[in-house]
């Protein structure tokens, strides 16, 4: 839904937490002790349920994968689980994965009929001696393991599908606009660092189209000594220069997750221009966090020290 990747100025309750309204990008608040950070600001929800969990003393996978839940079962979201925009012939294919601590990680792709891949993502991790499970395979072992086979595809989704089949020859979008996946990453009150990603994808794909998002290294990367990192945007961009570990590759050098997230965009303009939108929010092991975009539309949730808020992020593009 285009209005959900415009800036909303405004603020809102939420909750039990303050939620403190949107931030300009060169704001910092510096948080310590259990923190929760997610792409885009409609995200709130999201971070503020994984921050609940932290807050309560759980493990910031559990935090993550709870969060994730939230978008994932929202028909309103267009670009995550239930309710996704579906690819050019109709069906909702997710992508998702998951990173621990321990730099393991569990990934699933070209899933359909399962409202949480995230915690498919998670059982492939912690069930399997693998890390990514595709398509039928990936179905089979969410079913092997308790998961519900589920109509994804809403009557809204379907009918947005059925007139963009009429107006765009069925030809796949191209967009800066048509993205939001979620990717989040937790920093529990053990200062244990995971991250999760889920999205339906670009809408109107071709069938079988994969993107950034259940690629370690691409649309996520956790380095428990160092910082995280995911993305959103035009999968095939971050697919291309593996951003998310580049940016904790960065951090790791000792530079600020949001220094770190500019020099990536930066990176991948120089080699792919400004036509497509790829935004970015990082973490690192000290609670500094940073996003950065290539254009202007992108913004973040945040959720720490009872806090809730949205921020704007830095861009490439004004
Ligand atoms: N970033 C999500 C996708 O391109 O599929």
């Amino acid at each position: 839904m285009l209005s959900r990747r415009k800036f909303i100025k405004k603020t809102a309750a939420l909750g039990s937490f303050s939620f403190l309204g949107t931030f300009a990008p060169s704001e910092q608040l510096k948080p310590s002790g259990p923190i929760a950070i997610a792409t885009w600001g409609n995200n709130t929800k999201a971070t503020e349920q994984a921050y609940k969990i932290l807050k309560s003393g759980g493990y910031a996978l559990d935090a993550v994968e709870q969060g994730i839940h939230i978008p994932e079962a929202d028909p309103n979201d267009t670009s995550v689980g239930y309710g996704g925009n579906p690819d050019r012939d109709g069906f909702v294919t997710l992508d998702a994965c998951v990173m621990n601590e321990k730099g393991n990680a569990g990934s699933v792709t070209f899933l359909q009929h399962i409202m949480h891949p995230v915690s498919v993502a998670r059982q492939v991790m912690e069930k399997t001696p693998h890390v990514l499970l595709s398509g039928d395979g990936a179905l089979q072992f969410a079913l092997q393991n308790g998961f519900k086979k589920e109509n994804l595809l809403t009557d809204s989704a379907r009918e947005r599908w059925l007139e963009w089949i009429d107006k765009n020859k069925y030809t796949p979008i191209i967009s800066r606009n048509n993205h939001d996946t979620i990717g989040l990453l937790a920093i529990d009150s053990k200062n244990t660092l995971c991250g999760g990603c889920s999205t339906s994808g670009a809408a109107y794909k071709l069938h079988g189209r994969v993107g950034d998002s259940p690629i370690i290294g691409a649309g996520l990367f956790v380095d428990n000594e160092t910082g995280g990192a995911t993305g959103t945007g035009l999968g095939e961009l971050m697919l291309k220069n593996l951003s998310s570990f580049l940016i904790v590759e960065y951090m790791r050098q000792g530079i600020h997750p949001q220094k770190a997230c500019e020099m990536t965009v930066k990176r991948m303009v120089k080699k792919y221009g400004t036509d497509h939108q790829a935004a970015f929010v990082a973490l690192d092991k000290k609670g500094n966090y940073g996003a950065f975009s290539i254009q202007p539309n992108f913004d973040y949730a945040l959720s720490y020290q009872d806090k809730t808020i949205r921020k704007a992020s830095d861009s490439y593009q004004h």
